[in-house]
């Protein structure tokens, strides 16, 4: 039933697994079926993804989709990681059944929501850093 290559990456992917040192960090889950996928990613200064590795507690096909899905967009920016889409992975996969194309999407997901998580740690660094110079200011002209 399911291709050499989701039984290959099923067992024995790739890229599973916590990261030390993750700077960014999605998590979304099929309510459906209640699987989850944890996505870690290490995101550079310019905005290159170096690492991306992930966690799975899911069915085979959202195994496999989640480790092809990290080697689909390491090496590239945040912009191009977002354009992956679960076409994209569908087809590396192989013949998905429509009815596990579920799955594909959920690790399609991951990606975005590893993406946000990055964004919005930005943000609260930015806002922090706003306030300890408004602080600094503060204090210096007390
Ligand atoms: Fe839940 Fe595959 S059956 S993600």
């Amino acid at each position: 039933m399911y291709t050499k290559t989701i039984l290959d990456r099923f067992q024995n992917p790739r890229n599973a697994g916590g990261m030390h040192g993750a700077n960014a960090i999605g998590q979304v889950e099929n309510s459906a079926c209640g699987d989850i996928i944890k996505m870690y990613l290490k995101i550079d200064d310019n905005s290159i993804i170096e690492n991306a590795k992930f966690k799975t507690c899911g069915c085979c096909v959202a195994i496999s989709a989640s480790d092809i899905a990290c080697d689909l967009i390491k090496g590239k920016t945040i912009d191009d990681a977002l354009k992956v889409s679960s076409q994209d992975i569908s087809k590396i996969l192989g013949d998905i059944p429509q009815y596990k194309m579920h799955c594909v999407i959920l690790a399609e997901e991951s990606i975005r929501s590893a993406v946000e998580d990055f964004y919005k740690q930005k943000e609260k660094a930015t806002k922090a850093a706003i306030r300890k110079t408004k602080r600094q200011i503060q204090e210096q002209q007390e």
